[in-house]
């Protein structure tokens, strides 16, 4: 088995903006991820997290360097095949859970089976195995509006694993929720990674929710300013920050 699940190597992000020119978003960033790890991207709002991402998801392209996934090159694969990538690897998880409101619980969990043609009594049997894990299996004729935050989230987890992705990718999945769900859902993630050997790399604001992964990178206008374990407090996290403006 690969150990490397991601590898980015000198990854540049420029937009183009409106009024002309350009901004660089993203400035050489460098980092693996080994299968299993729990990694956490930290740093303030602008730092160019999500763009990270959105590369590492391959919902977006970098405008250079390399960047390996399973140890194939996305830089030069067609959107179809992109499409294939997430589809297989990838189990995304968003802030705003991201889920249909007008099709009930269980349809959202069987989404991302459609795409790969299972057929609907093993889409139906694989969502509600989902349902269970994340203990849900009550709710699956409810619409996500009857549902609390919380529990949304974990509809979204659910879908996230229907598909078996060997990776999750998770963009401040806490972010829209209070303390008490917050932790709840990372205590789950926790399990995911620990039990299912699931590697997931998540974006969060909160060092509280960082403390339960094992690694933080930090980035600072477009940087890596940290990238290790997870330090006893914030503060080496915001020292990084300052040795970089000196
Ligand atoms: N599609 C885009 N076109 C132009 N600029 C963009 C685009 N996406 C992001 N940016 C710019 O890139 C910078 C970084 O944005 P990004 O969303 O990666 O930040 P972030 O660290 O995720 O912030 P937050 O914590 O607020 O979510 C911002 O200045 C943003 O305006
Ligand atoms: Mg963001």
């Amino acid at each position: 088995m690969n150990k490397q699940i991601i590898s980015l190597n000198k990854i540049c992000k420029r937009f183009p903006l409106e009024i002309g020119g350009v901004q660089q978003v993203l400035f050489d960033v460098s980092f693996d991820v080994n299968v299993g790890e729990f990694v956490t991207i930290m740093g303030p709002s602008g730092s160019g997290k999500s763009t990270c991402m959105n590369i590492i998801g391959a919902l977006d392209s970098a405008t250079s360097g390399k960047y390996e996934l399973y140890g194939r090159d996305i830089t030069t694969m067609t959107n179809d095949e992109l499409a294939v990538v997430r589809n297989e690897y990838i189990g995304f998880v968003f802030q705003n859970f991201n889920l249909l409101s007008k099709r009930n619980i269980l349809d959202n969990v069987m989404l991302p089976l459609m795409y790969r043609g299972m057929p609907k009594h093993d889409r139906i049997r694989r969502s509600r195995e989902m349902l269970n894990l994340v203990g849900l299996e009550k709710f699956e004729t409810y619409l996500p509006t009857q549902l609390s935050g919380g529990m949304k989230q974990r509809v979204a987890i659910a879908r996230a694993l229907s598909g078996n992705p060997k990776l999750i990718l998770a963009d401040e999945p806490t972010g829209a929720l209070d303390s008490t769900m917050g932790n709840e859902i990372l205590r789950f993630f926790k399990k995911l990674n620990k039990e299912m050997g699931i590697t997931i790399v998540m974006i969060t604001h909160e060092f509280e929710i960082a403390k339960y992964t094992n690694r933080i990178i930090h980035i600072y206008d477009g940087r890596i300013v940290y990238d290790g374990p997870v330090p006893k407090n914030e503060n080496v996290l915001l020292k990084s920050e300052k040795r970089h403006k000196r």
